[in-house]
């Protein structure tokens, strides 16, 4: 059964575009795409995760209106954010006779999208790009707002552009197969919403938390549209992230990407180092006289009750801040963190001192 879907729309001028948010709407993404232009050739990429049922269901509903695909899968996992991986799927677009008419469709999580967002980008200088984001932090932030790429050994997400979908289409029935460790962590970035942005969507989150744990369908709708509208308003104003008002998506970012760097890529995930992130960004912000502590013991109880880390795992704080230091976020060494200064609304603090920092850490 289909639920009804929401659409909420990405305001960018002559590249604006529409996020539709449904459950159990991924069959509909063939008639979708005929009627919104003559699709003639599509390529499907996703990962052998996401290949049976979701790719698989995409590539039927495509055939339905007899539009000619090809499906290609690449491994899972960050390691396929690669120049490899990208070279290969160049070839590979060559040799499926991929021209500018063809539409290449993104079926999976960030990785997924950033790489065949970043091979539709560069590819004849550049091809139509739908977005089909199957995790919740895929659905919530990488599939909306323009942001492709891939990683060097040296540096994540160095090489990339912005280059923004056709259309994003959101199936919220598609998390029921998602391993429940990376549906918590795509619940840390709904919350980094509520707390850069609305007051009134974090108290949402607070009465909804029996609702997303139980992955009720209809809250989760819901909870996905703010998202999107949130991130669609921020990247409607700020899209090549010039103003600072698109870096304060990065809430707790600072602090995530140096615990994922030091407790070696992979041992905690992302969503689970933005949790504990938001927590050390918050208790710097009451340091530095910004907020008093119970803004930061509401964002704790909330995470906690979604079951997610909220204490920093035992890392050593100097190569904490080493890794802060070379964070492309960071301006001439100088430490600069998006903070709170009231629930629903953060701003970006330069120089912060790193003692300060060094005392949020332990
Ligand atoms: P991911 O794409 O690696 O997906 C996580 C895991 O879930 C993978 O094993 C994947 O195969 C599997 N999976 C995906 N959907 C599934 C489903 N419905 N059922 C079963 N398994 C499924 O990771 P992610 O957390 O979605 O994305 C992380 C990436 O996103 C990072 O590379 C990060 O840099 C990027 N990102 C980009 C932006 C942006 O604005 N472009 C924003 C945030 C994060
Ligand atoms: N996820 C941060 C951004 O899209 O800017």
């Amino acid at each position: 059964m289909t639920a009804a879907s929401e659409i909420v729309r990405v305001e960018l001028g002559s590249r604006s575009y529409e996020i539709h948010i449904g459950t159990g709407s991924l069959p509909q993404l063939g008639t979708q795409l005929a009627m919104t232009g003559a699709a003639q050739h599509v390529v499907l990429i996703t990962d052998e995760h996401v290949e049976r049922p979701h790719a698989e269901t995409v590539a039927a509903s495509l055939a339905d209106v007899d539009i000619e695909t090809d499906l290609v899968v690449v491994p899972a996992g960050e390691t396929s954010k690669s120049i490899d991986v990208a070279v290969d799927l160049w070839t590979k677009l060559v040799e499926l006779e991929t021209d500018r008419r063809t539409r290449l469709i993104a079926v999976g999580g960030g990785v997924i999208g950033d790489l065949a967002g970043f091979v539709a980008a560069t590819f004849a200088r550049g091809i139509s790009l739908i977005q089909v984001p199957t995790t919740l932090l895929a659905q919530v932030d990488s599939s909306v707002g323009g942001k492709v790429g891939i990683n060097l050994p040296l540096a994540k997400n160095i090489v990339g552009a912005f280059w923004q979908p056709e259309f994003v289409w959101i199936d919220t029935a598609v998390l029921a197969t998602l391993p429940e460790r990376e549906y918590r962590a795509g619940l840390a970035e709904v919350v980094k919403y509520g707390v850069i942005h609305d007051k009134s969507f974090f108290a949402l989150l607070e009465e909804s938390i029996d609702a997303l744990n139980a992955h009720d369908d209809a809250v989760l709708r819901t909870i996905v549209s703010r998202c999107c509208q949130i991130k669609a308003d921020v990247v409607a104003q700020d899209e090549k992230e010039t103003s600072g008002l698109r870096a304060t998506l990065n809430y707790g970012h600072t602090f995530a990407h140096a615990i994922e760097q030091v407790a070696g890529y992979g041992e905690i995930l992302h969503g689970e180092a933005v949790a504990m992130g938001m927590i050390c960004a918050s208790r710097l912000a009451e340091t530095m006289g910004r907020i008093d502590a119970a803004v930061t013991e509401r964002q704790q109880r909330l995470l906690a009750a979604l079951e997610l880390p909220t204490e920093m795992p035992s890392l050593d704080a100097e190569e904490l801040i080493a890794a802060m230091q070379r964070d492309k976020k960071v301006a001439a060494g100088r430490l600069r963190f998006i903070l709170p200064d009231r629930l629903g609304h953060v701003e970006l603090v330069e120089d912060v001192p790193p003692q300060y920092v060094e005392g949020v850490l332990g």
